[in-house]
């Protein structure tokens, strides 16, 4: 290959072709793969390290060594079977919309650069607020992730309410909120000290009657209370923090409500799910994921705010150099209503997944997400040396093996890693180790949930 950064049409056309057959064979075949694999590092350092390739190769050779050393030694977190952490299911719509955006590389950051995106942005943020059931002064905006949505919501927050002066301030949250909360608050300047974590009661939920007395013994103490965070969807449990009574105490002492629901939004679509989440648009703000059970490719986060011209007021500079970008008020920027100002196209992978499927079919794919873990109770209490440890809620199910300490538990992690045939990890409940099985995969099976407890179940007796 010549010194160029450039190909042919004809190069382009074979390039992408082979890269969209290696991907649909790849996801075609996935429930007969391997769930994954974790690559040893001296192992997999001695196939990658090289000195940076002053000379380039063609492509087909590169796609091999992928295909080889690369995607194999990965988990495949779409597998059917991959019940770990939160799965990343995504869809084709997504991956498609994905390779759009790169394609065409949409400035999302000003209405300038990228206008008719920036409305999309504006169209799909709205179609969330809706289905969120959020009045129409929220707005949001498309993030990196969970992280980064938590982050937005607090930098609001803590400019709304605090006016971003943190002495004494307090935020309050259970023991079960996600550390990217605790993450969110360090880098938006908050000491440990001023992260209150309640003890979560027995379903493993904020208790309100603590919360209150925590309340009341702070600002006695002569700190500022400005915060509470609650959960839509723990990621150990599915626990969903009692919102209606969250607000009310927000409202009575004048605290910012924000709702990190990064796991457990999306399930409003669904009948159950919106039972569950029952006060989700009384949230100041809330974190939501279409990475995780929206089914998008990764990055895709997103932040809704229930009183949308608070990002503005949070976010908007207006520097020498994006002056022309500010001239009329009916134009969105997206960098003034968050951190980035590059931004890509993030909004294309929901807008095209939602108008090539419906969200009819993403209302029963998140359905099933909950009948599987169901199913996954089902079984698991027929079988006599198991134990729930947390039921079926939103889609995921903890359970422990009644003969077995917390150093078992562990080992079967690792059996059924070294195994791949599926993978579930564990978390500690209540001080001991448990399995625990997230199933919002709608490729899922009940034929993959039992046969993924029965070989578990082998593995325990063997170890
Ligand atoms: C409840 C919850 N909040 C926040 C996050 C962080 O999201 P992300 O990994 O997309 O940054 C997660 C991730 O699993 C989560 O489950």
């Amino acid at each position: 290959m010549d010194s160029r950064i450039e190909l042919s049409r004809d190069e382009m056309r074979a390039f992408g072709y082979r890269v969209i057959d290696i991907l649909v064979e790849h996801l075609a075949t996935l429930p007969q793969q391997r769930v994954g694999a974790k690559a040893v590092p001296e192992e997999i350092y001695a196939k990658l390290s090289e000195p940076p390739p002053e000379h380039g190769s063609p492509y087909e050779p590169l796609l091999e060594q992928l295909q080889r050393d690369v995607f194999p030694s990965t988990m495949h977190v779409n597998h059917p079977r991959f019940f770990a952490f939160v799965p990343g299911p995504g869809n084709f719509a997504g991956v498609m919309a994905e390779t759009l955006a790169a394609g065409y590389n949409v400035f999302v950051g000003t209405w300038l650069g990228g206008s008719a995106a920036e409305a999309v942005e504006t169209v799909t943020i709205d179609w969330l607020r809706q289905l969120c059931g959020f009045e129409e002064s929220c707005r949001g905006l498309f993030v990196s992730g969970g992280t980064v949505a938590n982050l937005t919501a607090l930098a609001v927050a803590r400019h709304v309410i605090l006016d971003d002066r943190l002495e004494r301030a307090v935020v309050y949250m259970s023991d079960q909120a996600h550390s990217s909360l605790e993450k969110a608050l360090r880098v938006l300047g908050f000491l440990p000290e001023q992260i209150h974590r309640i003890p979560c009661d027995e379903d493993f939920r904020l208790p309100i009657a603590y919360l209150t007395a925590a309340i009341k013994e702070d600002r006695e103490a002569g700190k500022r209370p400005f915060c509470i965070i609650a959960s839509a969807g723990t990621t150990n449990t599915g626990a969903v923090d009692p919102l209606r009574g969250l607000r009310a105490i927000c409202d009575v002492e004048r605290l910012w409500l924000h709702v990190d629901g990064a796991y457990g939004a999306a399930a409003v679509l669904c009948e159950q799910g919106r039972r569950l989440l029952d006060g989700l648009a009384l949230a100041d703000s809330l974190s939501l994921d279409p990475h995780k059970w929206l089914y998008q490719p990764f990055e895709t986060g997103c932040v809704l705010v229930r009183q949308g011209s608070h990002l503005r007021s949070t976010f908007r500079l207006l520097p020498d150099y994006l002056q022309d970008v500010h001239r009329h008020s009916e134009e969105v920027h997206y960098t003034d209503l968050g951190i980035q100002l590059t931004r890509s196209f993030r909004a294309l992978k929901l807008w095209l997944s939602f108008k090539m499927f419906g969200v009819a079919a993403f209302r029963e794919a998140i359905a099933r997400g909950f009948r599987m873990a169901e199913f996954a109770e089902q079984c698991l209490r027929e079988m006599p040396d198991w134990e729930i440890s947390s039921p079926a809620r939103m889609a995921v199910v903890c359970f422990r093996y009644k003969r077995g300490d917390d150093a078992l538990h562990a080992k079967l992690v690792e059996a059924t890693l070294q195994d791949g045939f599926a993978l579930c990890t564990s978390t500690t409940l209540r001080g001991r180790t448990v399995l625990r099985m997230c199933t919002i995969n709608p490729r899922t099976t009940e034929q993959d949930i039992g046969d993924t407890l029965a070989r578990i179940d082998a593995t325990a007796r063997l170890i």
